[in-house]
């Protein structure tokens, strides 16, 4: 992997991957060795929510019955929202991804009993043990294993701490065939903004969960590949399904950190204060029911009993068993005081996953060519309206393969005309920031929203004050963008209200209860929506020099 280049402009590439996640590393590793790939990130080249993840990848290792089941697991997970066709083609690839990490020397866990085969963990929604895993640092495990094959290819540069600010669009230059020409990126470190010519360029910029309050993800999930592929002119899907995983650890110090699902399937129990179970009596699979089942029914057990957690137990299991299968969180309980050898955990939902995210057929390809979208940022049809557990370690690597095979098909055609002229990035009409304090109020405000009105459980009045509030701190935020130069929390501030607005213009939207949307105004579940999204189609974009600040146009959409 070379070095940083010096930066000289425009910064011209075969392809541009936004985002150095499971997904980003994994189609740049894809792609054959004469393309020249630019991977940036807006954090360090290990960032993002990849290194977080700890139960693992569920693959159907176990041959056509297990495939089978993992096809219907996933199914009835989301709710019966899920596309069959996709789910088949991604479940089907599971075991060659988990060979081709293999290949890479992922350290998998190996069975003790049978040292040649993986060992399988459980989690929600799984008929039964199929999940992959690096003890319970898998997306550490799995980071350190790509990082390391993309820093020995030579046609892979990474750029670090730039953060992409918006796509380059032909439509956007004033032509009628549209397609994408690159993106304008902000240079952190050297506080400028450069222009990065590519002839595809891939968003794998990871989720939005930051959008709410209380969350599992790092700082930076927040949505800024959805809301620049929504602004850019993508079609977007199904937003209102926001993932709450059920156990993140209650400890303000601990700054959400998740408790595994796998605890949960290795044995772990659900508690009120008093010590009684209570999952039994919300699902026949108690706490290995599907996860907005398990979310639902702690929210709902806080909310009756007035208190401020639940307990998570497995204690039973033993210090050795813990030791071995949960080291990594184990440690990090002990940490703040909690021995999970000796008693319960305090734990709450948290958001988690965006089950939504920017449509693309089974190319990766979203609706601007040359443009595709990959791993949580995508919306292929496969989570429906719940994410089942472990597939999206599964979908960042299958959508990275079929995006790069598409790449690779494709001839490498010159650049549109349009390239030719890509306008600098213009800062001739805005000043420094005078008053950074409306960015962080706006932030706090936003999330505060969106968790008090657009959580585990909705009603369409909440849902109308969050739009109020959103549209509010909309104009706000874009007045402030127009005005003043970008900065890294500006650039995302603009992102998740754009975000936030996507999230409930389709919960609005979805007039039923279904997986992760459950409405008190449509408490059932329609029948006839089986084959329904919520898909909402973007205004056309307007072109640049149509607007004041053309470098950094962002019409509102209505
Ligand atoms: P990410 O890994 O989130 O990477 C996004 C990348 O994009 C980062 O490099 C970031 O810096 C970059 N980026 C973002 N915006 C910009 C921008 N504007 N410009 C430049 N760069 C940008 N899933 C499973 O399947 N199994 C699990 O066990 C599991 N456990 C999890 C545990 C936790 C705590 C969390 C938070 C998630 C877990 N998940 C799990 C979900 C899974 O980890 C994520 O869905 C997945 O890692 C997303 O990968 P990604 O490559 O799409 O994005
Ligand atoms: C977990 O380990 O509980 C997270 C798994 C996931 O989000 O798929």
């Amino acid at each position: 992997m070379p070095q940083t280049p010096a930066q000289t402009l425009p910064h011209d590439t075969d392809v541009l991957i936004i985002g150095s996640g499971a997904a980003g590393l994994a189609m740049a590793l894809r792609l054959p060795d004469h393309l020249e790939v630019l991977i940036i990130s807006k954090g360090a080249l290990v960032g993002g929510s990849t290194p977080w993840a700890q139960g693992g990848i569920a693959a159907a290792l176990g041959g056509t019955e297990d495939l089978e089941q993992h096809i219907e697991d996933t199914i009835r997970a989301g709710a019966r929202l899920p596309k069959r066709d996709v789910v088949e083609r991604i479940v089907r690839a599971g075991p060659a991804q988990i060979a081709w990490l293999e290949s890479l020397e992922m350290p998998f866990t190996h069975d003790q009993e049978h040292p040649d085969r993986l060992h399988l963990t459980r989690e929600g929604g799984h008929s039964r043990r199929r999940v992959a895993h690096a003890a319970d640092h898998t997306g550490r495990s799995l980071t350190e294993t790509l990082v390391n094959a993309v820093k020995a290819r030579s046609n892979i540069t990474v750029l670090e701490h730039h953060n992409a600010i918006d796509l380059i669009t032909a439509r956007r230059l004033g032509e009628t065939q549209d397609a994408c020409l690159g993106a304008y990126v902000l240079d952190i470190k050297a506080d400028r903004v450069v222009t990065i010519r590519s002839r595809h360029t891939t968003l794998a910029t990871g989720g939005a969960a930051k959008a709410y309050l209380f969350t599992t993800n790092p700082d930076g999930a927040t949505g800024d590949g959805i809301a620049m592929g929504w602004r850019a002119g993508c079609r977007v899907a199904n937003m209102e399904f926001i993932q709450f995983h059920p156990t993140c650890l209650y400890e303000p110090r601990a700054k959400s950190f998740l408790i595994s699902e796998a605890v949960r399937g290795e044995g772990g129990v659900l508690l009120r204060p008093d010590g009684t179970r209570f999952m039994p009596e919300h699902h026949p699979d108690a706490e290995l029911a599907p996860r907005d089942i398990v979310a639902r029914a702690i929210d709902a057990e806080i909310k009756r009993l007035g208190i401020d957690c639940v307990y998570l137990d497995i204690s039973f299991k033993g210090r050795e068993f813990i030791e071995t299968h949960f080291p990594m969180i184990h440690r990090r309980c002990l940490e703040f005081g909690y021995d999970m050898t000796r008693e319960p955990l305090p734990v709450v939902p948290a958001a988690h996953y965006t089950c939504g995210g920017v449509m693309v057929d089974e190319h990766a390809q979203t609706d601007i060519p040359g443009l595709f979208a990959i791993g949580e940022t995508s919306h292929t049809g496969l989570h429906g309206a719940n994410r089942l557990a472990s597939n999206s370690l599964l979908e960042c690597l299958v959508t990275a393969e079929d995006a790069a095979r598409r790449v690779a098909e494709l001839p490498s055609a010159p650049p549109p005309q349009a390239s030719a002229a890509i306008p600098p990035w213009d800062e001739s009409q805005v000043t420094d920031p005078d008053e950074a304090v409306v960015v962080t109020h706006n932030w706090d405000e936003l999330r505060r929203s969106l968790w008090s009105y657009v959580g585990i459980v909705r009603t369409t009045k909440r849902l109308y004050r969050a739009r109020d509030r959103i549209n509010l701190l909309r104009r706000e935020i874009h007045d402030y963008y127009a005005h003043f130069r970008v900065s890294n929390n500006l650039i995302e501030l603009r992102n998740l209200v754009e975000i936030a607005d996507l999230i409930v213009r389709s919960a609005l939207t979805r007039h039923e209860s279904r997986g992760l949307h459950y409405s008190k105004d449509f408490p059932d579940t329609n029948p006839r929506a089986d084959h329904f999204n919520t898909v909402l189609v973007p205004a056309p974009a307007r072109p640049y020099p149509q607007v004041r600040d053309r470098g950094r146009s962002t019409p509102l959409q209505d």
